[in-house]
């Protein structure tokens, strides 16, 4: 398969599994335990359905939105995934000058393979920094001033991370970071020759942001649950991500909450977005689908928090879908890292172009010409197939399904 190939997000993710050794391409595409999660996160879109409305000029479509204190071309945000130079050698680099390009944000993980810095430097758009407490609590008041340095607009704090999800394809391929070359995965890694010459090649990998710091960080292998289990601050909370956010003192969010209470608390502690997330499934196995959890969000915290749905978002109709049930936008994590493998920046441009070309073309047929123009009465239920009354332009006549239609899904 070739990139000119790749059409729909699942084309990529072929063409990234021709590309990356097996242990490589399962730590990307896998999830925990029996990875129901995983695959709910995906199989939630499928079971709304888009109601669309007719003859409306829609011939000119916009589709820009705001988001923790940027615009941004469309709703879509590059959520953050460690150590992407295991995929491609450009890694990190690559992705946030694709995403600068496709007019969006970046978000650059504590466990990246290039620095705050390297990044800093080769991307002018809005970028959002993602920290990972460690038990070095220095390491996070240095992370905010390397960040304020870097130009980065914003934060985030991703709290799913207590103790790493036991991801069991990694134990059975043997992963670890940097990648071991065992007599059990050398058959893979011998296969895929173009990889295993560009990784020989290519400066020893590091987890760049912490390795002046944690021993570990460095070039001796080790599984990322013993790094996750040694390393992350498992004592943390609100009153530590207060103090984060107002140290920060600019846009701020909490990645990797499922339950509407915590969101009432992380707009209490100062935050101003949320992404609801439950880490694309690689964590706990059974938490909710992030798009289920939306609408009962929306209703707790009303205005106070912009709200990024993360998690099985593949097609632009997804997207839309989202932004219906009150998402102020979407971010992804696979669907790039599989451009990334399958191509690297010309392969994250494609994903990106592919899935905004989407978005606009969805909106269209939805029969939208802006986000705001979205909203409840476009999506149905297909677990409860009972049409949404839409009854715009009726007088006397209210929609009978708003987000309750779908708490029960
Ligand atoms: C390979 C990989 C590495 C990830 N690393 C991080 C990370 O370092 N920090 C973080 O907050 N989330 C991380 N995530 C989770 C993503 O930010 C995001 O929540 C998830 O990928 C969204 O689901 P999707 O892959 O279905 O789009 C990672 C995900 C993947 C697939």
């Amino acid at each position: 398969m070739r990139l000119s190939k790749c059409y729909g997000i699942e084309d990529f993710r072929r063409l990234a599994r021709e590309k990356l050794p097996a242990p490589l391409f399962h730590y990307m595409d896998g999830g925990a335990e029996d990875e129901v999660t995983l695959s709910h996160n995906q199989s939630a879109f499928s079971g709304l359905a888009l109601q669309p409305l007719f003859l409306r000029d829609v011939s000119v479509v916009e589709t820009s939105c705001d988001v923790l204190g940027q615009t941004i071309k469309w709703p879509v945000v590059l959520a953050p995934t460690g150590m992407s130079r295991l995929f491609h050698r450009d890694g990190e680099l690559a992705v946030a000058r694709a995403a600068t390009n496709a007019g969006t944000m970046y978000s650059l993980s504590t466990l990246s393979t290039f620095s705050i810095e390297d990044v800093g430097a080769v991307s002018s758009g809005p970028k959002m920094f993602q920290i990972y407490l460690h038990k070095d609590r220095g390491l996070t008041r240095e992370f905010i001033q390397r960040c304020k340095e870097a130009g980065y607009t914003s934060l985030c704090l991703t709290v799913d991370m207590v103790r790493a999800g036991n991801r069991e394809r990694d134990l059975r391929t043997g992963m670890t970071m940097p990648p071991k070359f065992t007599w059990g995965s050398l058959f893979s890694f011998a296969l895929h020759a173009e990889w295993s010459l560009q990784h020989l090649m290519s400066p020893p990998l590091e987890l760049s942001n912490v390795v002046h710091r944690v021993a570990e960080g460095s070039t001796s292998a080790m599984s990322v649950i013993d790094y996750i289990n040694g390393q992350i601050d498992s004592t943390v909370t609100w009153d530590d991500a207060a103090k984060i956010i107002e140290e920060w003192g600019g846009p701020f969010a909490i990645k990797g909450l499922l339950s509407p209470s915590d969101a009432v608390r992380a707009a209490d502690a100062g935050a101003s977005a949320v992404m609801i997330s439950n880490h694309g499934g690689r964590q706990l196995d059974y938490s909710p689908a992030p798009i289920q959890c939306l609408p009962a969000f929306r209703d707790a915290v009303g205005e106070r928090l912009e709200l990024i749905v993360d998690g099985g978002v593949r097609r632009g109709t997804d997207v839309l879908k989202a932004l219906a049930l009150g998402a102020s936008a979407c971010s992804i994590g696979r669907p790039y890292l599989f451009g990334l493998a399958a191509g690297g920046e010309a392969g994250v441009a494609r994903v990106l172009e592919q899935l905004k070309s989407e978005v606009e073309r969805d909106l269209a047929l939805l029969g939208c010409t802006s986000l705001d123009q979205i909203g409840p009465q476009h999506v149905m239920d297909l677990h409860r197939p009972e049409f949404a009354d839409v009854t715009e332009g009726v007088e006397g006549a209210k929609p009978r399904y708003r987000f309750g239609h779908l708490k029960q899904l």
